[in-house]
């Protein structure tokens, strides 16, 4: 993964126009770039595949945005960017990751629950859907503890 840049929005554009059903606009990603969030995308040879924000606040973070090319699913590359995420988070002493997802967006919460989050919360009616509304679950994550990355460093301390 590497640090996204201006140059690099149409392209995830792109990809969330296609894989999301209320996708992000340009000046959403562009907003995200301009407040120096944590914005990254996953290259392979020259073509962008996915994409991740991270929000950072005062000693936790919020994860805005995941997503990979439909091309490109069910290979790991979604767990892989996640776990990079929280990742970075954790080198910044973000020590709490929260996220929202629809409730019925099953691919993401199984993501996200075979990378150590949990259900923290529920907001009942918080996203448009073709139905109206539907939930947001509210999910949380220690990146102390969460299970994608092993503890490094000295063997016997
Ligand atoms: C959610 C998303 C990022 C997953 O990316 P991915 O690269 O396909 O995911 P991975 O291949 O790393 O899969 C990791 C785990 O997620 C779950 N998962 C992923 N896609 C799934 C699907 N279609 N159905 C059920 N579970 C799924 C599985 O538990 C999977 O583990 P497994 O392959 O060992 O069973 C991708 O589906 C996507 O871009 N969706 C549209 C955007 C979106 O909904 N983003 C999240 C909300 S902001």
């Amino acid at each position: 993964m590497r640090r996204m840049t201006s140059a690099d929005v149409d392209a995830v554009l792109g990809i969330e126009s296609a894989v999301q059903p209320y996708p992000w606009t340009r000046g959403n990603f562009s907003d995200a770039l301009l407040n120096g969030y944590l914005c990254y995308v996953d290259e392979q040879s020259g073509e962008i595949c996915g994409y991740a924000i991270l929000m950072p606040g005062a000693g936790e973070a919020e994860l805005l945005t995941i997503g990979v090319a439909a091309a490109a699913q069910r290979r790991g590359l979604g767990r892989a960017m996640l776990n990079e995420m929280l990742g970075l988070a954790r080198d910044r002493q973000l020590n709490r990751v929260f996220l929202e997802v629809r409730a019925s967006n099953h691919a993401a919460i199984a993501l996200y629950r075979s990378a150590g989050f949990s259900q923290v919360g529920l907001r009942r009616a918080y996203y448009q859907n073709a139905n109206g509304s539907e939930d947001a679950l509210v999910m949380a994550c220690d990146t102390n503890f969460f299970p994608g990355i092993r503890e490094t460093g000295d063997e016997n301390g």
